[in-house]
Formats: C-alpha cells, structure tokens, sequence
C-alpha cells in the first residue's frame, strides 16, 4: 500500500495545538480578548496587577482579592541574592536579553520542591516570577551601566516600582499610568513563539522555570519580542523625518522586512499598535525633541507602510512597531525593551502553563524524514 504524502504545516500555520480559555486573538476583526475582556477596555480601565490575577485565575478579582494579591506581588519583590550576585557579575558584559533568561532561569534557586506541578503551587511561584522579574530587568539596567543597584519599593504599584528602579527616581503619576497600560498590553497573546516554547516544555513536566525560561528564550528573536527595539534602531536610522518614505522604499525595493510590521494571526491593525499610536500622539506636547522626531519618523512610516502594504498585503503595524518610541519617552534604555517584554509576558507564559498542565499532553510532532538509508558503515580510515 502506497503511504499517504504528510501534511506540513511549517511554522505550524494555522494549526490548533489545544482549547484554551485565556486569550482570543481575532485576526480577521483586529480584536483581543484576555478571558473575555477587550483589551481597549482592560488598558483604559484596569491594572497590571488586576489584569495578572484575570490571567491567572480566570476571573476579575473582589476589592479584596485584589488587595491580597497585590500584597503578594509587592512581598516578592526582593531578589534572592544568588541572583542578585549573578547580575551584577555578569550585568557590564552580557546581552541584556540573555542576562535576564539566566537570571529567571536561577529563580528556581528559592524553590525546594520543584516537582510540585499543583496548580497551587505553579500559582504561587507565578506571583514570585511575575514579581521578581520586574526586579531582575531593574538590576540589569542598573549594573550594565555600573551604576548602584536601586532596591524595589513595596509601596509602589507594579509599574511605578519597574521605573522607579531602572532610573532610581520615582516616576511621575503619568509615566506610571503609561507603563502600567504598557505591561497590560504586552501581558499575554496566546500561543505565539514564547508562550509555544513554553508549553512545549511545560509539557514534559518540567516544571514552570524551565517552561518560562524557554519562553524567555524565544521571546529574544528579531521576528518575535525584539522587533520593538528593532524598529526604534530603524526609526534612530532614518534619522530626519523627511527621510523616512526613501529609507522605507528602499528597505521594501530590497525586499527587506520593516520591523513591528506584519504578523502571523492579525491581517488587520493589531489592536494594541492601535492603542500606542494614539498614546504616541498624545505625547507630543510634553515630549523632548527626540521623542518627538522619532514620533514624525513613525506616523509617517507607518502611512506609507498602511498604504503599500496594508489592505493589499494585509501587513498592518504590530504591537512592537510604536512602543519604542514610547519607551524612550519612558526613558527606558532600547536595551532593556525586550527584558521588560519579558516582564509584562511571565503572567502569560505561566497561565498558560497552568492551565495546559490540567490536561497535560506531551507534545511531539513528526517530521517527514527526507534523508538516507541503510548507507554502509565505511570505517575512518577509509573514507575520502
Ligand atoms: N515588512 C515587509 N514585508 C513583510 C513583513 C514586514 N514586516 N512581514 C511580512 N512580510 C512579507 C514577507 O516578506 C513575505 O513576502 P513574500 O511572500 O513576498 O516572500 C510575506 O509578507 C509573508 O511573510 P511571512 O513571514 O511568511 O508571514 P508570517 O505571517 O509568517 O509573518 C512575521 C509574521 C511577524 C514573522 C512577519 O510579519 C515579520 O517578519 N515581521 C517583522 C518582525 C516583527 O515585527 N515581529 C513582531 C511580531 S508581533 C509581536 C510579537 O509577536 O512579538
């Protein structure tokens, strides 16, 4: 009998890998969910922490709940001092990216029993890694720059306390509010690279550090988590405003990608470039003169790219192509973008660990082997 030809999916396109009940992304429509809630009304509405305990447990939480929750997140804070030693070692002469993925990845250092796969468990340690995360991209940012490391405020909300400890200054009530919608919208997106990585290692039991460092690992790449800190290079490229339809022409006449463009599930404007754009333009009146050349830079690259590519290619601004600018306004080193990503994204990496584990599947898919066989074992020395 003649054996069927395999179906491949490469890049697993369109292909469904479980159930979930955390996040819908509707690429046709430019919608997204978190458990049901638009993220217009959860970025305009709620919190980092409020939208962390959506995550985790399903459900928005009582006043008190959130109270509770919110103490917990601030009582983890502290870095165990292994890690806190690792960085400031390695802080001056690591990438910023890798330095947060050994970091994380030493966090199971507090944990005794990390076999316990309980949720009960795998929620506590979420808290600790939503947390303690946030500490280790403030100490990255500080080390690599030799400058002294600034302890985490347990009075400050998530997104106060991340700024306050990359610029050792507290920040303004309207940055905090900023980064706090910044976290919101980079906090989960379903099964993309990372969260795929994740579960995939999640899925041999592994236990959740392991599972989030494999998802801090993928989140690193250009076409994924770096493509925010790849598109602010390009805008600080083109430099001057009236550059920007040439430099974008060119990169597309040699058919080169325009980061924080396009993306696997959106074929229309990706709801949260949406949200920035209008942040972005927002600023403008209390923005410094390079924020607000890099804002020029990116309104006028993202028409043209909307006009050449948009409805006729379906390749629409993505998340990552206005938050660079945004940052800066933050004042966050480009450095540090991806390991705040990382930061806004543990709470999706771990419920989603979460939940897979309550009907745990190995994955292992196939791959059609197009190599030889049965070739004859020619001993060393008689090969040429
Ligand atoms: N600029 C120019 N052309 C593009 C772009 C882009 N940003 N993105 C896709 N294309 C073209 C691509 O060259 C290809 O053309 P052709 O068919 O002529 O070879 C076509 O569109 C399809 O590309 P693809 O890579 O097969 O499509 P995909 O759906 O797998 O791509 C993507 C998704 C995100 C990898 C891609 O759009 C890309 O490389 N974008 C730039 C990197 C980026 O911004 N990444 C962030 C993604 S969103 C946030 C996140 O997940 O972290």
């Amino acid at each position: 009998m003649e054996q069927e030809e395999p179906k491949i999916s490469e890049g697993l396109k369109g292909v469904y890998i479980t159930k979930s009940s955390i996040c819908k992304v509707d690429g046709e429509k430019g919608k997204l969910y978190f458990r049901g809630y638009s993220i217009e009304s959860l970025a305009k509405n709620s919190t980092y922490e409020e939208v962390c305990y959506l995550l985790l447990y399903g459900k928005l939480p009582t006043r008190s709940e959130l109270d509770d929750f919110t103490y917990k997140l601030r009582e983890e804070r502290d870095l165990p001092k292994e890690t806190l030693r690792l960085i400031k070692k390695l802080a001056e002469k690591t990438d910023p990216n890798d330095l947060t993925r050994t970091a994380i990845s030493s966090l199971s250092v507090l944990d005794k029993e990390t076999t316990d796969n309980s949720k009960e468990a795998n929620i506590q340690r979420s808290i600790k890694l939503i947390s303690k995360t946030a500490s280790i991209v403030g100490a990255i940012s500080r080390y690599r720059t030799r400058k002294r490391y600034v302890k985490p405020d347990m009075n400050m909300t998530h997104a106060q306390n991340i700024l306050y400890m990359i610029s050792g200054k507290r920040p303004l009530d309207k940055a905090s509010k900023l980064m706090d919608t910044m976290l919101i919208l980079h906090a989960e997106h379903s099964t993309n690279a990372s969260t795929f990585a994740t579960l995939v290692t999640a899925s041999t039991l592994a236990g959740i550090y392991s599972a989030v460092t494999a998802g801090v690992s993928a989140l690193k790449g250009p076409l994924h988590g770096g493509a925010d800190e790849a598109a602010l290079e390009m805008m600080k490229e083109i430099g001057d405003p009236n550059n920007t339809e040439k430099f974008i022409e060119d990169e597309l006449s040699k058919k080169e990608r325009v980061m924080g463009f396009g993306h696997r599930v959106y074929k229309t404007y990706d709801p949260r470039a949406r949200i920035l754009k209008e942040y972005l333009e927002n600023l403008q009146n209390d923005s410094n003169d390079e924020v607000k050349k890099l804002t020029q830079i990116a309104m006028r690259a993202e028409k043209l790219m909307v006009e050449k590519l948009g409805a006729s290619h379906g390749i629409w601004p993505n998340v990552d192509f206005f938050a660079g600018p945004i940052y800066t306004w933050l004042g966050i080193p480009h450095e540090i973008f991806d390991p705040i990503f990382a930061a806004s994204r543990m709470v999706g990496w771990c419920a989603h660990t979460i939940e897979y584990l309550d009907n745990n599947v190995l994955f292992r898919p196939l791959e059609e082997y197009i190599g030889k066989e049965d070739l004859e074992y020619i001993p060393i020395n008689n090969r040429v």
